[in-house]
């Protein structure tokens, strides 16, 4: 089982941009967690972030056919990108949306989301272990 584990603008800056609500740990210990937890399930992980929208649509693309399913945190794309959604629709591929932060919580803005328009699920609030539940859920709904 093949997973394209997307990340969106700024997310490379973990560790150091607003830990008070993202945490200390850096993109580089998110990626090392992901690609552990995913080995220890017996899934394949390919991680991609990128801090332009263009190469985040081209990105899901190309998923098509190369991969199973996709995780997906768009950042501040999620709450302004038609564009992703489409993407995400376009390749009909089985996505779940991470959030570290509880976008509920926080700012009215961020209650929007554009992926949930298309996403089976939604996972906010978790921190890394958000990514974790990702990964498990699609490994179950794949039959994996
Ligand atoms: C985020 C939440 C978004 O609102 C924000 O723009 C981010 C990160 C999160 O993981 O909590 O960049 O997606």
């Amino acid at each position: 089982m093949r997973i394209l584990v997307v990340n969106g603008p700024n997310l490379n800056l973990l560790g150091i941009r607003e830990p008070e609500i993202y945490g200390r740990r850096d993109y580089t210990a998110l990626i090392a967690f992901i690609t552990e937890t995913a080995g220890r399930e017996g899934i394949e992980t390919e991680c991609f972030q990128s801090n332009h929208e263009g190469a985040i649509v081209d990105k899901i693309q190309s998923a098509l056919g190369a991969f199973d399913g996709i995780v997906i945190n768009p950042a501040a794309y999620t709450h302004t990108s038609v564009a992703i959604l489409d993407a995400l629709k376009a390749v009909g591929l089985p996505t779940v949306e991470v959030h570290l932060s509880d976008i509920n919580q926080r700012e009215a803005f961020r209650k929007v989301s554009y992926t949930s328009l298309y996403a089976e699920k939604t996972i906010v609030g978790l921190g890394f272990e958000g990514y974790r539940q990702a990964l498990l859920y699609l490994k179950s709904r794949l039959g994996g």
